[in-house]
């Protein structure tokens, strides 16, 4: 059988961004940003990006083209040896976050249709109360969950080209114009500039070894680096991609996301008296009274909830995509069964993930209910050690394929071929493992 491939140039970068743009975005990394101090958080954040992120993203990029493989097939023909142990983490990895990722989709749902229903609109509601009666209930959340889960399974189902790549084309420009809108409601509500302020003015003595390993989890989580998803995306590439580029366009549309939703979100929080450092339910309790305050905001309200709903299933495609890719390529299991299973399993890890906001939030591992011990371990450990191994991997095992992948058999020109080289070997693994020792165990 011949590999599928995707149908265009853009449908790659719009597939890998859309991988990128989800929940991370506009879920994670507003509440990340109280919760670490604000501006500095920020600055910190795109630092990171900018060079560990795109070195990361342009080396996986260029071993999933090179091997037209999984992440576990692609270490094994590149190398072979004990690299492919790098691909088996990032498959348990993208799974364990597809467990409580379709969790959080589900509230995407849930409140889209709290916003159509009236619950969500009443004059005078306690938006916070009304987060945590939602996710602390034992069975409405599960419910969307499962929902998120079936939408998700029947993308993959398709197949990567007719599945995965349409609906990026329309939706995420969609998202893109309905972001800016907001912010114009967010920045002229009553107090919102000090919301603006905490979130661009950065006082630097915030910053500590937390800050930075949380900023540095944001950034593989974000970019969906770290796991194998753009292994997995790149192996369904043609040679034609100018790898360099994409890689630009997919970090500039994801940060560029990131930064805006923070934009809505900041603002609100100041303005109505929101604690920065409320956690998960940020974006929840603080949008909901921003369409209050607008004409329309219902339709607002329902319109963007519903457009955050496809940029997380973009997102948790890609996720499935990671294991359902390897039982193909390397168990010779067909997709059908292999994403049936997958995403039954996935439901199963999100049920405790979901009732670890309610009824069993006393029940603790390693101290950590288990939502926040799946994100622990996927987004604070294996995606950065997943991250550093690649990094080491493209620098120093198969340099000589990366030069080829990321300048096109020598045909496109890439200036920056030995500042990457450079970060690919040294800089970012020394980075990262700083960070991690630091912020895990400084
Ligand atoms: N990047 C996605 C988001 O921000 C999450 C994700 C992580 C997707 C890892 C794929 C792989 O929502």
């Amino acid at each position: 059988m011949t590999r599928e491939h995707w149908g265009s140039r853009l449908g790659f970068i719009l597939a890998a961004a859309g991988s990128a743009v989800g929940l991370g975005n506009v879920w994670k990394f507003p509440y990340l940003v109280g919760q670490n101090g604000g501006a500095a958080f920020v600055v910190t954040y795109l630092v990171l990006v900018l060079t560990i992120g795109a070195t990361g993203m342009l080396a996986e990029m260029a071993i999933g083209r090179a091997a037209q493989k999984n992440p576990v097939g692609a270490f094994a023909v590149l190398k072979g040896g004990l690299w492919p142990v790098t691909g088996y983490l990032g498959v348990i990895c993208g799974f364990l976050i597809l467990g409580f990722y379709s969790v959080i989709g589900g509230w995407t749902i849930a409140y889209t249709v709290k916003m159509v229903d009236g619950t969500l609109t009443a004059p005078g509601l306690d938006f916070a109360a009304i987060f945590s009666g939602f996710v602390a209930d034992p069975l409405e959340p599960l419910v969307y969950h499962a929902v998120f889960m079936a939408l998700t399974v029947g993308v993959v189902l398709k197949g990567v080209s007719a599945g995965i790549e349409r609906w990026n084309k329309i939706l995420m420009p969609t998202l893109l114009v309905l972001l800016v809108v907001l912010i114009g409601r967010a920045v002229t509500l009553d107090g919102a500039m000090a919301g603006v302020e905490f979130y661009l003015k950065p006082d630097f003595s915030k910053i500590n070894a937390d800050v930075v390993l949380a900023a540095l989890s944001q950034a593989f989580f974000s970019l969906s680096i770290g796991m194998g998803a753009m292994i997995t995306y790149g192996s369904y590439l043609t040679r034609d991609q100018n790898l360099p580029r994409s890689t630009v366009m997919v970090i500039g549309l994801d940060t560029g996301v990131a930064i805006l939703a923070g934009l809505i979100v900041m603002p609100a929080v100041f303005a109505f008296g929101v604690t920065p450092g409320a956690g998960p339910g940020l974006t929840f309790i603080t949008l909901p009274g921003v369409f209050q305050q607008m004409p329309g905001g219902t339709v607002f309200g329902a319109g963007f909830f519903l457009l955050l709903l496809f940029a997380a299933l973009t997102s948790s495609v890609s996720l499935l995509e990671v294991p359902v890719a390897y039982l193909i390529d390397e168990l010779k299991v067909s997709r059908r069964t292999a994403v049936l299973v997958l995403g039954g399993i996935a439901f199963l890890i999100g049920i405790p993930s979901s009732l670890s906001l309610g009824i069993w939030a006393d029940f603790k591992v390693f101290g950590l209910p288990f939502l926040d011990l799946l994100d622990f371990i996927t987004s604070k450990l294996i995606m950065p050690v997943g991250g550093l191994l690649m990094c080491l991997f493209a620098g120093w095992v198969v340099w000589p394929v990366m030069r080829r992948e990321a300048t096109n058999d020598g045909s496109v020109p890439f200036a920056l071929l030995p500042v990457w080289n450079w970060l690919l070997k040294v800089v970012a693994p020394a980075a990262i493992a700083w960070i991690l020792i630091q912020g895990l165990i400084g």
